[in-house]
């Protein structure tokens, strides 16, 4: 190993030697130095989700964070290029907010189910069917959803988006329990229109009561948590603390300690002393969090792992700068009204 590979692999085995074998430290430091080098090439930037796995996390991303974070430094980076460790609706995101940046995504099967769960035509059924209401949609949904948006929001600001519209009602897209968490926490009465063919209908619900109007999107990590793994953890461990991500159902969230965006669980932890920590999100978090806390005690409910997050892969980064691939391209048309609905959630904060 020359010199650079083997400070990396110093830092990677101090932080991560008790979760991952060493030979896989050794290939994955080689594989760092390549990046590196690629990264000054080309002048890059590297932008890294919580959700990455624990080497790559720790190793090559400039910054790392939850999806408004990055989206942030997406806007203010002054690099040519992007490269954005995550998935394609945040790399989207990225190039939205920063266009005259090339955007590259290492993978191009790192997908979203909750993106993959509503159309841009799925809007304009639903503004035409509730004309005048505005609509808020989750930074999880693809560049031609964003465009006919009024808002976006992520996890942690979804609250404070939804109250500063002041208005009596709101449609928010796509998360179904995110949308039922919000209402919880706004005190907003939520309904779900049936949708047959293209025409959309609020059912036998009295449109006069509605505050949120939802849709039926999920995410396919966060909905297999139930409040039955919730009660067998607590038998084992009464004093757990449990910390949900809001895409789980308002069931769990309301049986756990603790809800936020992917930073908020993080900085909970960090700030305070339970005797164990288990995490309702995906999987490659806990392993971030305990190696970045080895003092707490962080409890495994590991089954769950985003299977679009999970096609990044260290490799797949270096190549991405190498090869250009897969550079994110969005029309001028969608990139321009999909920005005023990003960029009024930025100004918000
Ligand atoms: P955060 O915005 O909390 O980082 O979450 C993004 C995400 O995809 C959660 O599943
Ligand atoms: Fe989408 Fe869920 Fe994966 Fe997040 S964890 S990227 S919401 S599928």
């Amino acid at each position: 190993m020359d010199q650079e590979a083997n400070q990396i692999y110093e830092k990677l085995k101090n932080k991560l030697g008790k979760i991952v074998p060493d030979v896989e430290l050794v290939i994955k430091s080689q594989i760092a130095v390549e990046i590196n080098e690629l990264k000054k090439q080309r002048n890059a930037v590297i932008l890294g989700h919580n959700y990455m796995e624990p080497v790559l996390f720790y190793s090559v991303p400039d910054f790392t964070g939850d999806s408004l974070d990055l989206s942030r430094k997406a806007a203010q980076t002054d690099k040519d290029v992007i490269v954005f460790c995550g998935v394609r609706f945040m790399a989207e995101t990225a190039k939205i907010l920063n266009p005259s940046r090339t955007v590259l995504l290492p993978s191009n099967k790192a997908g979203c189910s909750l993106a993959a769960s509503i159309t841009a035509e799925d809007v304009r059924m639903l503004r035409n069917k509730f004309p005048g209401v505005p609509v808020v949609t989750y930074v999880n949904t693809y560049a031609d959803v964003k465009a006919e948006s009024d808002i976006c929001c992520t996890s942690s600001n979804a609250i404070a988006v939804v109250e500063s519209l002041h208005a009596d009602t709101v449609i928010f897209l796509p998360d179904e329990y995110l949308a039922k968490n919000v209402a919880n926490e706004t005190g907003k009465h939520i309904i779900f229109p049936t949708v047959s063919g293209t025409v959309a209908s609020a059912g036998t619900d009295n449109l006069l009561d509605v505050q949120m109007i939802g849709w039926h999107g999920r995410c396919e990590v966060h909905e297999k948590f139930t409040v039955q793994d919730i009660e067998t953890v607590r038998a084992q461990f009464p004093d757990v603390a449990i910390l949900a991500h809001p895409e789980c159902s308002p069931e769990v969230v309301a049986a756990s300690n603790f809800s936020g965006s992917t930073n908020a669980l993080i900085r909970y932890v960090q700030q305070s002393n339970a005797p164990q920590y288990l995490l309702l999100t995906e999987c490659s978090m806990g392993d971030n969090i305990a190696a970045a806390n080895p003092e707490k005690d962080m409890l495994r409910l590991c089954m769950v792992r985003c299977p679009h997050m999970n096609t990044i892969t260290m490799e797949d980064t270096r190549d991405a700068l190498k090869l250009n691939r897969y550079v994110i391209d969005i029309p001028e048309e969608i990139r321009v009204r999909a920005f005023q609905a990003v960029d009024r959630m930025i100004k918000i904060g």
